[in-house]
């Protein structure tokens, strides 16, 4: 499965919803306990988990934007059955058109499982363009570059050292923050004023959640062997190790990812 793919998000969906820190997505719905509608832009929606994570959430008539330039992910949008929930599927290249994306009527930003793609320079513009539009953005499932694999290995250290490398080479936004976007994130949106809600939001699988964990591990392995800084053999010998210890039920893993609500605040 790719990077992006539809059977990788699929697949991934139902850990990140259960992962999604629950205070962070009270204060996300606490923004529409008085209004009547809500108009909502999800960045980089892929198939619009986002969307099936949070519109149940509230209970008001909805109107969302699913934004994404990948036109196969857009494709598989949902057409939402709830009379009261509107989607629209808009192809936009985030890193050259985000101010495109934000302009039109909006009440929140969301987005998921993006920002540690994108540089130091792009988060500092959305932070900048969202709180020239006085938008609040909630911000889901950052990588944050912990990871603890249980049972232990001796190479697990080195292999997570060179994925969290490979995760601040270049994703199509200029050099990947990686691990550290969400603290940079936060960063970015205190500094243009707003105040923000933030708490972790791990991925956790168990001995039974097998199919997840070799596509981390898969995945893990060919960002290793991109970077070039262990031995071939050495990244096959523990993917084998690590496939072994999960085909006999023994393994699981957590992999750390921040969530947070940044709201505008008065001043600026
Ligand atoms: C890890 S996926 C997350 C998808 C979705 N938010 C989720 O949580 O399932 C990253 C998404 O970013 C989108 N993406 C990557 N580069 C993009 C760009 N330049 N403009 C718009 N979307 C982009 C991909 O197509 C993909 O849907």
């Amino acid at each position: 499965m790719s990077g992006f793919s539809a059977d990788w998000l699929k697949l991934r969906e139902p850990y990140d919803l259960r992962a999604r820190n629950a205070a962070v997505l009270d204060a996300v719905t606490a923004l529409f306990e008085d209004k009547p509608s809500a108009t909502i832009v999800d960045l980089a929606c892929g198939t619009g988990s986002t969307f099936r994570a949070l519109s149940p959430l509230i209970p008001v008539r909805q109107d969302w934007r699913l934004v994404d330039n990948d036109l196969s992910l857009l494709a598989r949008v949902p057409k939402p059955s709830p009379p009261n929930r509107n989607v629209t599927a808009v192809p936009v290249d985030l890193n050259r058109d985000l101010e495109m994306a934000l302009d039109g009527p909006a009440d929140l930003v969301t987005t998921s499982a993006l920002l540690d793609l994108v540089s130091e320079e792009w988060l500092t513009r959305f932070a900048e363009e969202a709180a020239a539009r006085r938008l609040p953005v909630y911000a889901a499932l950052s990588y944050d570059g912990r990871a603890e694999l249980v049972p232990s290995d001796p190479l697990d250290a080195r292999i997570v050292a060179a994925v969290n490398r490979h995760q601040k080479t270049d994703k199509g936004f200029g050099p990947a923050l990686g691990p550290d976007a969400a603290k940079a994130a936060i960063a970015a949106f205190e500094r243009v004023g707003y105040s923000v809600t933030h708490g972790e939001a791990d991925w956790t699988f168990g001995p039974q959640d097998r199919e997840i964990q070799n596509e981390v591990l898969s995945g893990w392995s060919v960002a290793a062997r991109e970077i070039g800084s262990l031995p071939p053999n050495d990244i096959v010998g523990w993917l084998t190790r690590r496939r072994e210890h999960v085909a006999a039920g023994r393994s699981s893993i957590r992999v750390g990812h921040v969530d947070f609500l940044a709201r505008p605040t008065g001043t600026r």
